[in-house]
């Protein structure tokens, strides 16, 4: 029997750890070690939608075939009549850019059917919006909702015969009698692994109460502080959003005056709506995810594996199943180097 360990318990932890029991079925013992759980990560506090966004670095191909693993997955779930319990609404999402050199990214494949937005489109919207956009596309998608899903994740996890650890982890050293650690920390790792490549991206969110909303819009422009969205969730619509490299999770009141102001050019009655909440997160940013073993010696001589699964960026929800499913073919690798040498 197995003893692997997943520090973290956000949606890479959760995932990474069900992915786990999956492929070892009775022959590994998995055990969640965290100090936050939901509703309290960062997850939490993401809209859940799906699309690759803020991913630096990665290389297309990874991000297509990762973000597509969760598509199908969401997809499936939703074919089979449990989207509620899941979390998961179906909806269509418009994507404008006013960026100079504006290229359809190569995701849009994944979807279920995306359309380029024609010129007059184009004119028209640059026109309600008061900018001057190159180009945008409209695919069908998801959200798939953190806070609703991972309670669910959970307890799955539990009933496949896992376990769960409240923990604050200082050091590897502390879980050397397991043999691997799956390190899903996300921007914790820039602590635990003094990993500094790994950066908090600040996104204040505000959520109101909208029914009738239900198109998200993302507006992206070559000023990064520009960009605005409005997501539809379940119970509430999300307003956004920020960008800034920034540890600050306080409430800024020129982010909310933004955010409102930019988002009612959508629907002006956007800005007028209940308010159910604010927020700050900080997004996991990293020049690229990492995935990947380390070996790592402690000071009594014994060999502790790792994988690494963290710096996510604001995508996290979107590429957490095709992550999930490297980071347990990775597990596979340690246990053969671990056990080859034995
Ligand atoms: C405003 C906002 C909106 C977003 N919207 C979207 C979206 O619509 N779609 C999308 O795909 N992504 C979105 N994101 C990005 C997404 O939220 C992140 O990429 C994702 O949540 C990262 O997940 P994670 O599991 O790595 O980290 P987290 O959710 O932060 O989880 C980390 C876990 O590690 C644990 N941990 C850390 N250090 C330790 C330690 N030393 N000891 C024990 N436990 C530890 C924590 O307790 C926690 O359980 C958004 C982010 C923000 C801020
Ligand atoms: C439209 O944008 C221009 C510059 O981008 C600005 O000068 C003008 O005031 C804006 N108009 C409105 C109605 O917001
Ligand atoms: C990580 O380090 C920063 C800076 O040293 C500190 O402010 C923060 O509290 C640390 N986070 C945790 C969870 O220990
Ligand atoms: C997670 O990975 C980072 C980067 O190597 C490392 O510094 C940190 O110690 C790891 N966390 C744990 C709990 O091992
Ligand atoms: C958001 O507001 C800022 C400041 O008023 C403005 O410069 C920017 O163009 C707006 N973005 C969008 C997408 O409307
Ligand atoms: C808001 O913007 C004004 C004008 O740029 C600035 O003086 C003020 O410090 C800002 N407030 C915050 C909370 O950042």
């Amino acid at each position: 029997m197995y003893n692997i360990a997943v520090i973290g318990c956000g949606v890479i932890g959760v995932t990474t750890a069900l992915e786990i029991q999956k492929k070892y079925g009775g022959i590994a013992k998995v055990t969640i070690v965290a100090d936050k759980f939901s509703p309290k990560t960062t997850s939490d506090i993401a809209a859940g939608l799906w699309e690759p966004y803020l991913l630096a670095e990665n290389d297309e191909e990874d991000v297509i075939r990762w973000s597509k693993a969760t598509f199908d997955f969401i997809l499936k779930l939703w074919k089979e009549g449990k989207a509620k319990d899941a979390g998961i609404c179906l909806q269509p999402a418009v994507n404008l850019f006013n960026c100079k050199n504006y290229n359809t990214p190569k995701w849009v494949s994944v979807t279920l059917g995306y359309n380029e937005l024609g010129v007059r489109h184009l004119e028209s919207l640059s026109k309600q919006y008061n900018q001057s956009f190159t180009g945008g596309f409209m695919f069908m998608g998801f959200t798939w909702e953190p806070i609703l899903f991972l309670p669910h994740l959970q307890k799955q996890f539990l009933r496949n015969g896992g376990t769960i650890i409240e923990k604050h982890v200082q050091r590897f050293n502390e879980l050397e009698d397991f043999d691997v650690i799956v390190n899903c920390t996300g921007l914790e790792a820039r602590n635990l692994s003094c990993d500094r490549s790994i950066v908090p991206i600040r996104g204040q969110v505000i959520r109101v109460y909208a029914p009738w909303q239900y198109i998200t819009y993302l507006i992206q422009c070559d000023d990064d502080e520009d960009a605005c969205y409005v997501i539809p969730n379940r119970d509430s619509v999300i307003l956004g959003g920020t960008k800034q490299q920034s540890f600050d999770t306080t409430i800024n009141k020129n982010d909310t005056d933004r955010i409102l102001k930019n988002t009612s050019k959508i629907n002006y009655a956007l800005a007028k709506c209940k308010k159910i909440s604010e927020v700050v997160g900080l997004r996991p940013s990293r020049y690229r995810v990492r995935l990947e073993d380390e070996y790592i010696e402690t000071n009594s001589g014994k060999i502790l594996g790792i994988v690494h699964n963290y710096g996510h960026g604001g995508a996290g929800i979107t590429l957490a199943i095709g992550c999930a499913k490297d980071a347990s073919n990775l597990v596979e690798n340690v246990l053969k180097i671990k056990y080859s040498k034995l």
